[in-house]
């Protein structure tokens, strides 16, 4: 994987990410060795709201961005001036969080005289995979599922790749969350379902499963709904709220929904290796039941470890350091892209 300008001599970019509600910022060296990862994740700042208020998460970003970096840098034990570039996320997300972000790594890009390199939140999650397994091969399929997206990409090599499908209405994590908000759990929603899922009966109900024929697509919004009515009918009855096992069951439909797209795609296109990435990845039964599946037909699938499945700076500098290696860089005038998504 590794060729070209940096043999010889260690790398160390620095990642910035501050597209959503995690201040976060990494020194990786070479790609793949990450020598710091801070992330202060302003969770407890928005749990009461339900979900993330864009103005408390942009100020919580200005007051923390350069601790997090002073302490990213004092971990990896490296001065600034060791850096050889600083990567961040430019979008898509929050405007004013990935502003913080922006303008912090133009600044020391600027005073350093480094490259800058604006990475893509959604592929950065894509390449969170190779911070652990730099031997993965291509072609393969990445699915990657988070709090704002819901992508099936083909990347025939590295930096080369083609969506498949993505989401039509909700992303996975999206979903996740506002069916957790539903059953009364807190933000964000996924780790509780998960949690709760544990403990409930997978086969109590049937949930309607998103097909979309003939598509890579993906659709949630419908899923969600038809929980929302299981659980009003319910009560309009007067019933108890079984709600471990209406978590088991949405867990396992969108679980099944994600599930068959990969398969289909492996089996049309007939690539030996998947990976999974973004934050819903840190779900332990979609792991498993896909691991399963994907076994049945030898084909390798993996995961980045939880810290890295969820937003973190080191995702950002290792997409960052193969951005650089192919000599893609920034100017100094990037902006945010609050809608930046994957070009099909
Ligand atoms: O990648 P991420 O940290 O942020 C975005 O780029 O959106 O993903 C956050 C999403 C949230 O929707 C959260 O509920 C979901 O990932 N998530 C999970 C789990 N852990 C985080 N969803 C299901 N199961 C989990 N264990
Ligand atoms: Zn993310």
């Amino acid at each position: 994987m590794k060729e070209g300008i940096f043999l010889g001599k260690k790398n160390y970019i620095l990642g910035i990410e501050t597209s959503c509600d995690e201040t976060a910022a990494a020194v990786v060296a070479d790609g793949n060795q990450v020598l710091s990862n801070i992330i202060s994740s302003q969770v407890d700042l928005h749990r009461k709201y339900g979900g993330v208020v864009p103005e408390i998460a942009s100020r919580k970003h200005l007051e923390i961005m350069d601790l997090v970096i002073k302490e990213a840098l004092e971990t990896a034990d490296l001065h600034v001036s060791q850096l050889h570039g600083v990567a961040v996320t430019y979008g898509p997300g929050l405007v004013g969080s990935l502003l913080i972000g922006i303008v912090t790594a133009k600044t020391l890009a600027w005073s350093l005289n480094i490259p800058l390199i604006g990475v893509n939140h959604i592929l950065a999650h894509v390449y969170a995979n190779l911070l652990e397994h730099e031997e993965i091969e291509t072609p393969l399929l990445c699915l990657t599922v988070s709090g704002g997206h819901t992508d099936l990409l083909y990347l025939e090599e590295w930096g080369k790749y083609e969506v498949l499908g993505r989401s039509r209405d909700d992303a996975a994590g999206e979903a996740f969350d506002k069916v957790a908000r539903y059953l009364g759990l807190s933000y964000p929603g996924g780790p509780e379902i998960e949690k709760l899922a544990r403990e409930g009966d997978a086969s109590r109900f049937e949930l309607p499963l998103p097909v979309l024929e003939n598509s890579f697509d993906f659709s949630f919004s419908g899923l969600k709904t038809a929980v929302i009515n299981l659980v009003h009918n319910m009560e309009q009855k007067g019933l108890d709220i079984p709600r471990a096992d209406v978590a088991a069951v949405f867990q396992k439909t969108v679980a099944q929904a994600l599930i068959n797209k990969v398969v289909r795609g492996v089996e049309k296109l007939g690539v030996g290796t998947v990976l999974l990435s973004g934050g819903v990845a840190a779900n332990g039964f979609l792991r498993a039941e896909l691991k399963r599946e994907l076994d049945k037909r030898q084909v390798q699938l993996f995961y980045p470890s939880l810290p890295y499945c969820t937003d973190n700076g080191a995702m950002i500098a290792c997409a960052g350091y193969y951005l650089l290696q192919k000599g893609i860089i920034s100017s100094l005038t990037l902006d945010a892209d609050p809608s930046l998504t994957l070009s099909c």
